[in-house]
Parts: structure tokens; sequence; C-alpha cells
């Protein structure tokens, strides 16, 4: 199993005390849970790691892994920044009373209308995806509310990480960013010094998401302070912020554990790299950002599922199918994703048997994991899928209009509803009708 989990006497699972099948029963399912000591754990051995290895240094949480409310609460008290990519999941930040200053804003394709809000309400590092941005920065930074407007450039190291193309962003060839080949980079970076309303603090790379090697990393170090030294040369100016983006990758599988590097070995992993580099080019030690989301959440959360329809497939699989699918967990049909899964109400027994797990979406690749041994199911049993926390509740989507489930935060033996579930009132909320079409059916 990933993560703290025990078992009762009664073989029933158990997460941060918490009885899994009793809180099934109770709140419904589907449901995300999530082990907040798990979390917090994780972000500790980030802050640890860096404050031992590396101190001028921040750990911004990338929001786009997992974000609420209460979730912005628990970032903040462990000393954390938090990176966003749209206005929505910074308003969502601020709502929380996220302080701004310590909000990394991304996106590719800013709009208008986001790019105002920000500017009017403030933040603590900007980051300048392409020179059409900068071009409309140039402009509008000036509208800043708070002074000058401080900004990393995001570059492309062309680093390939060896991870799923579809989670693959360093290379060149990317929609993200400004290459460092014909000098792009360079040149966009010195039209904004020429702006008395941006301060350039520095510059951004993110290579890719659920990377298994510490190489890639340490190699897109390397390249962009060499690409800093080199500015620096060519500009007389230093840049000062180094941000390595997120993407260290977590174990989905048991037999996957031992393939990943811990938190720590990466934090070690990076900021050798960036002492022994900066002192090879004789370049002045970077203030460091990273942009952990994955490893943060991922093994912390899990999917809870109720048992439906069981189906054998004459000469084929057995289908057990549950109450979501790939609305709430779209990884495996977009990434080909695998899981693992327990059954929370039966979870060792001699009578196991391989079947596949089907979600109950109009699709016929919605099958959360092909082919797992398990104790024998029967209809209205209790399935845990473990690790996932990230990118499932925020990828989650209307399909089928199946409402999304709401999210519990368990803590010393205490359930904590965070997301209430959606309900079918909720599905038809924004739903307008124009008088034209009359009033009934
Ligand atoms: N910073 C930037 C600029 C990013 O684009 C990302 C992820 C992160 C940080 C966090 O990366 P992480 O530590 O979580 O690997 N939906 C995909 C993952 C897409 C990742 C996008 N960017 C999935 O479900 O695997």
């Amino acid at each position: 199993m990933l993560g703290e989990k025990t078992i009762t006497a009664d073989n029933e699972l158990t997460i941060a005390g918490c009885n899994v099948v009793e809180l099934a029963r109770k709140m419904g399912t589907p449901l995300y849970l999530y082990d907040e000591e798990h979390m917090r754990s994780n972000m500790r051995e980030y802050m640890t790691s860096f404050s031992e290895s590396y101190p001028t240094s921040v750990v911004a949480y990338a929001g786009k892994a997992f974000l609420c409310s209460a979730f912005c609460r628990i970032i903040q008290q462990e000393g954390l920044w938090l990176d966003v990519v749209s206005g929505g999941e910074y308003y969502l930040a601020r709502q929380a009373n996220f302080p701004p200053e310590r909000i990394i804003f991304h996106g590719n394709n800013k709009t208008d209308w986001e790019r105002r809000e920000v500017l009017k309400r403030g933040i603590g590092r900007w980051v300048i995806d392409s020179e059409m941005e900068l071009e409309w920065l140039m402009e509008e930074a000036q509208n800043y509310s708070k002074g000058k407007l401080p900004v990393l450039f995001r570059i492309t190291p062309g680093i390939d990480p060896h991870t799923h193309r579809h989670i693959t962003t360093g290379t060149v060839d990317s929609k993200f960013g400004l290459p460092i080949e014909g000098g792009v980079a360079e040149r966009a970076i010195a039209q904004a010094l020429l702006s008395p309303w941006i301060e350039v603090c520095g510059v951004h790379c993110h290579i890719g998401s659920q990377i298994s090697s510490l190489e890639p990393f340490e190699k897109a170090a390397e390249i962009m302070l060499e690409f800093m030294a080199s500015f620096q040369k060519a500009k007389d100016f230093v840049l000062r912020e180094l941000d390595m983006g997120g993407g260290l990758g977590v174990p989905y599988l048991d037999q996957e554990k031992e393939k990943f590097p811990s938190i720590s070995q990466y934090v070690m992993a990076i900021t050798d790299k960036v002492k022994e580099t900066c002192a090879r080019l004789s370049f002045p030690l970077p203030f460091l950002l990273v942009e952990p989301g994955r490893s943060i959440v991922n093994t912390a959360g899990s999917t809870v599922y109720q048992v439906g329809v069981i189906k054998e497939v004459p000469g084929g699989k057995k289908y057990v199918a549950v109450d979501g699918g790939m609305s709430d967990n779209p990884r495996p049909i977009l990434y080909d994703a695998r899981y693992q899964a327990v059954v929370a109400n039966r979870v060792l027994s001699d009578t196991r048997e391989v079947v596949s797990i089907a979600g109950k979406c109009c699709e016929s690749g919605d099958v959360l994991i092909n082919e797992i041994e398990l104790p024998k199911m029967e209809s209205g049993d209790i399935l845990l899928v473990e690790g996932t926390g990230a990118y499932n509740f925020s990828m989650a989507s209307r399909y089928n209009l199946l409402p999304c489930p709401g999210v519990v935060f368990l803590r010393q033996g205490e359930p904590y509803l965070v997301v209430r579930p959606e309900n079918w009132g909720d599905l038809v909320q924004k739903d307008l009708i124009p008088d034209y079409l009359g009033k009934e059916c």
C-alpha cells in the first residue's frame, strides 16, 4: 500500500486513524480522501532539506496539482509559497487570504482580464512566458499597484526528461517559454531591463512532470546557470533568481517505490549542482525557487468508490464497475497512468482474483485499472484507489454529468470535509433557458 495505512481487527482499512469503510458509508462515494499529516510531512521535507542545504530559497507549491481553500491555509502554515496558473487559481488563493506576495503567477496565455486583475491585486513573482506577453507588460506594468513588477522569465532549457510526452515541457519545441537558442530569451530579458516598471528578478524552467531520475534536473540547473552567467557577460546584469519548477515523480505502484528519489535526495541533487556550477562559472549563488506539486500531494490522496455491477466476459476479463471513473480520474485514459487499489472492507483475503476496475462513464476506455489482483469482490464493497492526490480532483470533468466528488482531509482520527460533493442541483445551477424557448417543455 502507498502512504500510511493500517488494517483494523475487522480487516477494514484506516487512513490517519479514520475507518475508510465507515467514512464511505457515512459521507457517500466517490470521495477524495487526503491524509493531512502526510501532505504536511512532504512539505516539511522540502522546507527542512532546503533550510539545511540552501537557505536562500523558496518552495512554492504548484496549485494545479490540487487546490482548495483549506489547503491554502496548510500551505501558508507550513511556510510555502504558491504557484498559480490562472486567474481562477489566483482568485481561490486570494479568497482564502493567501498573501499575494507569496504567489507566483504562471501561464502561457494570460488573458487581458487575468493580467489586469493580478496587476491590480499584487503578486510575488510574475513569470513571463513569451515575447508577446513581454510586449504587453512593457505597457501594462505601469499600472502595477505595488511598485515595480517582479518578474521571472520562463526559459526552455532543451531537456528531454524521459516522461510521458504530454507532460514534457522543457524541450525547445514547446508551447511554453522562451528558447535560449537564437538569442530569444536573452533579447527578451534585455528588453525588459529597459522598463522603469519591471524588476527583472531571474529565470524559470520546468522541464516536465513525473520525472524518475535526478539527472535531467541537474542538467537543467547547469544549463540555466550557464545562461545566467552568459547573460551577465553580455549585458552586465546579474539575474539573481533561479526557479527550477516542479517535476519530481512519485510511485503509483508498490513495485515502483524504489524507483523514485526522495524529496531530500532531489533537493540535495539540485542544490549541490547549483553550488558546483556557480563555483565553476564564478557566478553568485542565486536565490533558488522550486514548484513541487505531485510530490507533495499524490501519495497522500486516494479515491474511495462503491462497487456496483460485476461482469465476467466469457473467455475475457472480469470487470468490477465503480460509481466514478474518468470524470474523477482522467489520468489512465490521458496518460496510460497505472494505479493500485485496496478493498477497504476486506483488505486481506485468501480468495483473490484478477479483475479490471471499470468506471461508469460512457466510454469503453473508461477503465481505471486494467487487471489487478484483489480480494474477491461483491457489489456494495468499498474500493480505494491509491495515489490519486495530484491531478485528479483538479482535472475532474463534468463528463456524463457525474457530480464531482467531495474532498475530505483526514487528521488524527477525524474527517474534515473541505470541498462538499457536487449534487444534481449544482449540475443545472448555471443553466439558463432563454425566453424564446418557452416556459414549458
Ligand atoms: N511548475 C510548473 C510551471 C508546471 O507547469 C508544473 C506542472 C509544476 C510546477 C508542478 O509539477 P509537478 O511537481 O506536479 O510535477 N496533468 C499531468 C501533469 C501536468 C503537469 C503540468 N505542470 C498529470 O496528471 O500527470
